[in-house]
C-alpha cells in the first residue's frame, strides 16, 4: 500500500480533532441545535459547527481508503481496521448523542476519549501496514 494513504487516517483525524476543540474553545457546540443538519443560512459559529460534522465525511473517505486493503490482507491488519471502524462510527453516533442532550457533560468526556481511541487505532494501524511495505 502506497504510504501516504496509510497515514491519511491519521492525519485527517488530527485535524478533525482540532477542529472539534476549537468549537469546545469557541462554545459553537450548540450552535447547531439540531442533528445531523444545520439551520442555514447561520453565523460563523454555525458554520464552524457544521464543519466539524461534515468533515467526519472526509474521515470516512480515507478510512474506507484503508480498511478495504486492510480486510484483505487478513491478521493483525484486519483486526485493527474493524476495531478502528467500529469505534469511528461509535465516535459519529455519540457526537450527535452530544448535540441531541445538549452538550451533556459525560457524552461530551466520552466524545474526548473515543477520539483519542480512534487517533489510537489509526495509528497503530498505520504503524503495521508501513511495516508491511517496508518488508
Ligand atoms: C471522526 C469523528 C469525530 C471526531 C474524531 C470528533 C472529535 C471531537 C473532539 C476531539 C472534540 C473536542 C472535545 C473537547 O474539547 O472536549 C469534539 C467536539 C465536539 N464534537 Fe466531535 N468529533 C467527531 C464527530 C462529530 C460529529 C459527527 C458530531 C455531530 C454533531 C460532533 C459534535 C461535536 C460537538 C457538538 C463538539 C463540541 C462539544 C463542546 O462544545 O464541548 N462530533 N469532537
Amino acid at each position: 500500500m502506497n504510504p501516504i494513504r496509510a497515514v491519511l487516517p491519521v492525519v485527517s483525524i488530527v485535524v478533525m480533532n482540532s477542529i472539534g476543540s476549537y468549537v469546545s474553545a469557541r462554545g459553537a457546540g450548540l450552535a447547531c441545535p439540531d442533528w445531523p443538519l444545520c439551520p442555514f443560512p447561520g453565523d460563523e459559529l454555525v458554520l464552524l459547527e457544521f464543519t466539524h460534522r461534515a468533515f467526519a465525511i472526509v474521515v470516512l473517505l480515507a478510512v474506507v481508503a484503508v480498511t478495504v486493503p486492510s480486510i484483505r490482507y487478513g491478521g493483525v491488519a484486519r483486526k485493527l481496521a474493524v476495531l478502528a471502524l467500529a469505534l469511528l462510527l461509535v465516535q459519529i453516533g455519540l457526537g450527535g448523542a452530544v448535540v441531541l442532550t445538549a452538550l451533556r457533560a459525560e457524552l461530551v468526556a466520552l466524545h474526548m476519549a473515543v477520539a483519542s481511541s480512534v487517533l489510537a487505532a489509526y495509528s497503530m494501524l498505520a504503524a503495521v501496514l508501513l511495516w508491511r511495505v517496508e518488508r
